[in-house]
């Protein structure tokens, strides 16, 4: 049966656009069934209604604990009843609260590779290291959000970018943007091609 996705964002929505095109042109054999942006009227939530993609925007209220933000979070996300949760630049630590309700369900794709720039600005820093001498690459990772760990979890896939010490942050950017974009397509299409015999255990073994 047709996967159903639901994808998180914050922003700019590249990512979300890579795999909105990869459904439309089927390289992808699944449905974006929602869109869910922590902020108002960012560019995510332009590309998803132009691609007649549901959308709901779950701000954080004053004083709101993270649990509560979690829980309000859960009931639009479940109410799509979703195969995969892509969290596509969505600038927010989901807490077990979340994550429970969606298990081995979540990814996250994070411009670094695994172990290295967790948080946000992981491009800016990498080239900032570049400019300093002490890093020759970096790359993008897809990953399983099992738990309330920044940017770590198993690894689905990963892709290395070299950098050399000339290139702007435009260019490195515009580079690495790319690379994820591929990269997030194809971890979608293995995800959804290859089930997970384990569910519960790592390491992750694929059927
Ligand atoms: C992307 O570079 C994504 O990898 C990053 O935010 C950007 C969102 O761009 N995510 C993180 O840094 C997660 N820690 P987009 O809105 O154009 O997809």
């Amino acid at each position: 049966m047709t996967k159903r996705i639901v994808v998180l964002v914050s922003g700019n929505g590249g990512n979300l656009q890579a795999i909105l095109d990869a459904v439309g042109d089927g390289r992808l054999a699944a449905r974006v069934v929602g869109v869910v942006s922590n902020r108002p009227a960012v560019r995510a939530l332009q590309r998803a209604t132009t691609a007649g993609v549901p959308t709901v925007v779950v701000e954080p209220q004053p004083a709101e604990t993270r649990v509560q933000y979690d829980e309000r979070l859960c009931e639009v996300v479940g109410a799509w009843r979703p195969d995969i949760v892509v969290l596509a630049g969505f600038m927010r630590v989901l807490s077990p609260e979340f994550l429970d309700a969606f298990p081995q369900a979540v990814l996250n794709i994070h411009p670094a590779l695994p172990g290295e720039l967790p948080g946000t600005q992981a491009i800016e820093r990498a080239h900032a290291q570049a400019q300093e001498g002490s890093r020759t690459h970096s790359g993008v990772m897809v990953h399983l959000v099992p738990d309330a760990g920044v940017d770590s979890g198993p690894v689905l896939a990963s892709v290395q970018v070299a950098m050399q010490k000339s290139e702007t942050l435009a260019d490195f950017a515009a580079r690495m943007h790319e690379a994820e974009h591929h990269l997030l397509v194809r971890a979608l299409v293995e995800f959804i091609d290859r089930p997970l015999v384990e569910k519960t255990h790592q390491p992750l073994r694929f059927a």
